[in-house]
């Protein structure tokens, strides 16, 4: 199929309940951040899960904590809970995030999250949380670019993952840490974020967010899902959405 996310989000419009999980072993046009598009070769674990923010809970609804900035810090939880599946299905070292969702081993891309969501008449009606992960790929048909930047569990640990076992890995995790954000908001996640963030405090860094490239030295994750760059005239600028280059 082209994209699981967008799959989730046709089967969404057709009425799909919550945590309907969209995986394919084909993905012939993974979408990333920003329009780039994602390499689905083979060996490259591919799947969306559907949220629906409005659920019945014994026969009421229940309205989740899913508001206006909330699929961006979603984004962030679904990382976390992507490196602890990870690490619970199997040992890596080094692993960790790198704002705002990729995945990261060494300097090299491992994974990455794209969150969508889809409101209406200001309403959220549903988020798809698309996840890729270069589990057994050795990049053989992968162009030079990706070759270049990207690493894969296997790469990194020396051996070949079950991939069903570190699917359910993840969704374990993933269902659980959701399930505490919607109660509790991000405030439950950000020490771990901050103990897992693969770029260190006072690393220079720069973020391109819209048309304005910053430069300084990174201060960390904010409680609001937001980096703080340091720049040159002593000022630190809070970046809600961005891409950070190191
Ligand atoms: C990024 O690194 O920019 C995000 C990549 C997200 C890729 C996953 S693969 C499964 C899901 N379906 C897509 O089309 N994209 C996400």
């Amino acid at each position: 199929m082209p994209s699981t996310n967008d799959r989730a989000k046709i089967l969404a419009e057709q009425g799909a309940p919550d945590r309907s999980l969209v995986i394919t072993r084909n993905q012939t046009a993974g979408k990333g951040r920003g329009g780039n598009r994602w390499w689905s070769g083979s060996g490259v674990l591919t799947f969306s899960i559907l949220i629906r923010p409005v659920r019945p809970v014994r026969g009421h609804s229940v309205s989740l904590l899913v508001s206006s900035g909330h699929p961006a810090l979603l984004s962030l939880v679904t990382g976390l809970a992507v490196v602890r599946g990870i690490r619970l299905a199997g040992q890596i070292h080094p692993l960790g995030v790198k704002w705002p969702n990729d995945l990261y081993s060494n300097s090299s891309k491992i994974g990455g999250i794209l969150v969508e969501s889809v409101s209406r008449r200001g309403r959220m009606d549903y988020v798809v949380v698309g996840i890729g992960i270069n589990v057994n790929t050795t990049f053989r048909s992968a162009p030079n670019a990706i070759r270049l930047t990207a690493s894969s569990l296997r790469l990194v640990s020396g051996r070949i993952w079950n991939e069903s076992r570190l699917l359910a890995s993840i969704l374990r995790q993933f269902f659980g840490s959701a399930d505490l954000f919607f109660r509790r908001g991000f405030v439950p996640f950000v020490k771990t974020w901050r103990d897992e963030d693969i770029i260190g405090i006072g690393r220079s860094v720069s973020v391109t967010t819209g048309p304005r490239q910053l430069t300084g030295t990174y201060q960390g994750l904010q409680e609001n899902g937001a980096i703080g760059i340091l720049t040159g005239d002593g000022r630190t600028h809070s970046v809600i959405s961005g891409t950070l280059e190191l």
